[in-house]
């Protein structure tokens, strides 16, 4: 029998319609854009309005989806949604996003592997399709970092946006679509990439507000250490356990945080500018949704060919990380 594989038959995207740029940023708090391009690589970020939820996002990327590709929700079996700016803690944004999209036979549920989310999604809903249990997988990366972003701190302010991306898995049996990955997690990184408030740990109280205990938290310096080499790390495990190299790589899709972060596991994978996806310039880092921004935009822009192989990557709380690689069919 031939081995089913997963392989993503459409996407779609949605940020919100406001953008904030960095010379806004600069009358907000002590920052310039020449400081956050070269540190960064970011010029400008879409930002929720008032009431667009984390379901809100993905609905609407869905529904860019299903314009381009003319999917019916009816038919869709399971939905898998990496966020970490849920709606609410619970019902789950995935019964949100069912609910919102007519997907009346889908079950779901969420998962929290911050900007690692869309490649575990990926690879959880993978499983279900390669078993041969489910036919129409949707996987969801969606975030609205702007509710938990403190627009009064420099450090962390600058460099998140919100926007919603999706993808259908369904089953093949080509040589194609998702060949392997590998996820990994390292509950150590707690300590460096947070938010404390409103969890069982600290339930939200006038006290946990006045402590600011609802926004991100993050050292940047050590996040931004343990991504590069974890990152190349895997993505360089995954290649080598295929039998790849860096110049087998159609195109490398890297989770967008931090554009020097990028560059360096570039040339740690000795790969070319022409093999990279960046897209952070217009986005900034919008967590969960970055990998599939980048494939729909790469997608709109010619850059996916049929038969190209595809590497996501991605480094986030937890900390979180893993790396996907894909033979493109769409
Ligand atoms: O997606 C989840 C994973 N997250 C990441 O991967 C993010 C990883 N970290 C980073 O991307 C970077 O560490 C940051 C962009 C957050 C910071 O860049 P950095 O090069 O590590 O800067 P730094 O924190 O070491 O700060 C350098 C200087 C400091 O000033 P002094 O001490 O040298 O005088 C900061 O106070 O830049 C200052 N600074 C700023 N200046 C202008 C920090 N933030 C800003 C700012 N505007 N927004």
């Amino acid at each position: 029998m031939k081995k089913i594989r997963a392989t993503i038959t459409a996407i779609g995207k949605y940020a919100p319609e406001r953008i904030l740029n960095n010379y806004e940023l600069e009358k907000m708090v002590d920052t310039s854009d020449e400081w956050i391009r070269s540190r960064t690589g970011i010029f400008e970020r879409h930002i929720a309005a008032k009431g667009e939820a984390t379901s809100d996002l993905a609905s609407a990327a869905f529904e860019d989806m299903r314009k381009r590709f003319g999917i019916d929700p009816e038919e869709i079996d399971l939905i898998v949604v990496a966020t970490i700016t849920p709606d609410m803690f619970f019902p789950s944004t995935a019964a949100l996003i069912q609910h919102n999209i007519g997907a009346n036979n889908a079950f779901g549920f969420d998962i929290s592997a911050a900007c690692s989310g869309f490649v575990y999604a990926l690879a959880i809903a993978a499983e279900f399709i390669e078993n041969g249990r489910y036919k129409k997988v949707l996987v969801v990366g969606s975030d609205t970092m702007s509710t938990i972003t403190d627009y009064t701190n420099r450090d962390t302010c600058i460099l998140f946006g919100d926007a919603a991306s999706v993808a259908l898995l369904e089953p093949t049996e080509e040589d194609s679509g998702i060949l392997d990955y590998i996820m990994k997690l390292d509950g150590k990184g707690k300590d460096y990439l947070y938010m404390a408030g409103g969890g069982s740990k600290n339930p939200a109280t006038h006290e946990t507000i006045d402590k600011k205990m609802h926004y991100i938290y993050q050292e940047g310096k050590a996040v931004f250490k343990f991504a590069v080499s974890k990152m190349a790390e895997v993505s360089v495990d995954l290649l080598k356990r295929n039998s790849l190299k860096g110049e087998d790589v159609g195109l490398f899709i890297p989770h967008q945080a931090n554009k020097r972060i990028i560059d360096a596991c570039v040339s740690r994978l000795k790969l070319k500018d022409e093999q990279v996806m960046i897209n952070i310039d217009k986005y900034a880092n919008t967590t969960a949704a970055t990998i599939p921004l980048g494939i729909v935009d790469a997608y709109d822009q010619g850059r996916l060919k049929n038969g190209d192989l595809l590497l996501l990557s991605a480094f986030g709380g937890g900390f979180t990380w893993g790396s996907v690689l894909i033979r493109w069919s769409l």
